[in-house]
C-alpha cells in the first residue's frame, strides 16, 4: 500500500484542517502533477439526467478556485444534456499512487464566454476543427463518416482562425461539499468533510472530521 507524503510541505493536518479546503486541493493536485502518472488532473464527473439515471465519465480539469472546478465540453453531449435538467454533479479525484481522493459536489454554471473563447484559442487547431465534427454522444455510421466531417470543417476553416462552437464551453462545479480523504492501513483513513454555508460570500465551510 502507498501513503502520501506525510513530510511534505503541503501536509494536510485532519486533527486541525484549514478552515478553507481551497489551498489543499490546489496543493493536492500539485503533488499529483509531481508524480510519474499520465492526466493527474484527470477526474470521474457523474451526472443524473431527467429519468434519474446516474451516468460517469472521466474529464480533464482546467481550473480550479474558490468559484469551483472548471472542465470543458460540448454542452449538447449525453452528459450536457444531463445537466441542463439536473444542474448539480459530482466530481472525483483518485491518485492511487498517492493513495488519495477528493470528492467534490455542487451546483454548475457556464463559465463567461470570454474564458471560453481564452481557452479555446489555445487548444492545437486541430482539437478545435474536431469540437466542430464531433457532434459528441450522438450516433454516428463509421471512423469513415467522422473523418469526412473532420475534412469538412477543415475546409471550412481553412486559412482562419477556427471560432469557438457555440455548443462548447466551460463548465464551473461550485465547491458546495468537498471531502479530502488519505488513505491509511487497516481502512483507518483520514477524511475530512466541508459543506459550503449557503450564500456566505466570501465561502466559508462547516468542517468535519468523518470516520473512514
Ligand atoms: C483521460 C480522459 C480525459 C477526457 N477528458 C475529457 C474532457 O475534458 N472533456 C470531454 O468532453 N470529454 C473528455 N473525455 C471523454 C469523456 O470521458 C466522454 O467520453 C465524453 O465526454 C462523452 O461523454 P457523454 O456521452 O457522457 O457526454 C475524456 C476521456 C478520458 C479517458
Amino acid at each position: 500500500m502507498t501513503h502520501g507524503p506525510s513530510s511534505s510541505a503541503a501536509a494536510f493536518d485532519f486533527d486541525n484542517p484549514p478552515s478553507d479546503p481551497v489551498a489543499s486541493c490546489l496543493a493536492w493536485l500539485e503533488e499529483a502533477k509531481q508524480q510519474a502518472i499520465p492526466n493527474p488532473n484527470a477526474m470521474t464527473l457523474a451526472t443524473i439526467d431527467a429519468n434519474g439515471q446516474p451516468s460517469a465519465r472521466i474529464m480533464l480539469m482546467r481550473g480550479f478556485d474558490a468559484r469551483g472546478a472548471v472542465y470543458f465540453t460540448n454542452f449538447e453531449s449525453r452528459k450536457g444534456l444531463a445537466m441542463r435538467s439536473n444542474p448539480r454533479v459530482s466530481l472525483l479525484f483518485f491518485w492511487d499512487i498517492m493513495n488519495r481522493q477528493i470528492r467534490i459536489e455542487g451546483a454548475i454554471s457556464r463559465i463567461d464566454d470570454t474564458e471560453s473563447d481564452a481557452y479555446f484559442a489555445q487548444r492545437p487547431r486541430e482539437s478545435q476543427i474536431n469540437a466542430w465534427a464531433s457532434a459528441q454522444s450522438q450516433p454516428i455510421a463509421s471512423r469513415a463518416a467522422l473523418e469526412a466531417r473532420q475534412a469538412q470543417f477543415a475546409e471550412k476553416f481553412a486559412n482562419a482562425p477556427v471560432p469557438r462552437p457555440p455548443h462548447w464551453g466551460g463548465t464551473r462545479v461550485a465547491l458546495e461539499r468537498v471531502e479530502i480523504w488519505q488513505g491509511h492501513p487497516f481502512r483507518l483513513h483520514d477524511r475530512v468533510l466541508y459543506t459550503q454555508i449557503p450564500a456566505s460570500t466570501p465561502p466559508s465551510w462547516r468542517v468535519e472530521r468523518l470516520c473512514p
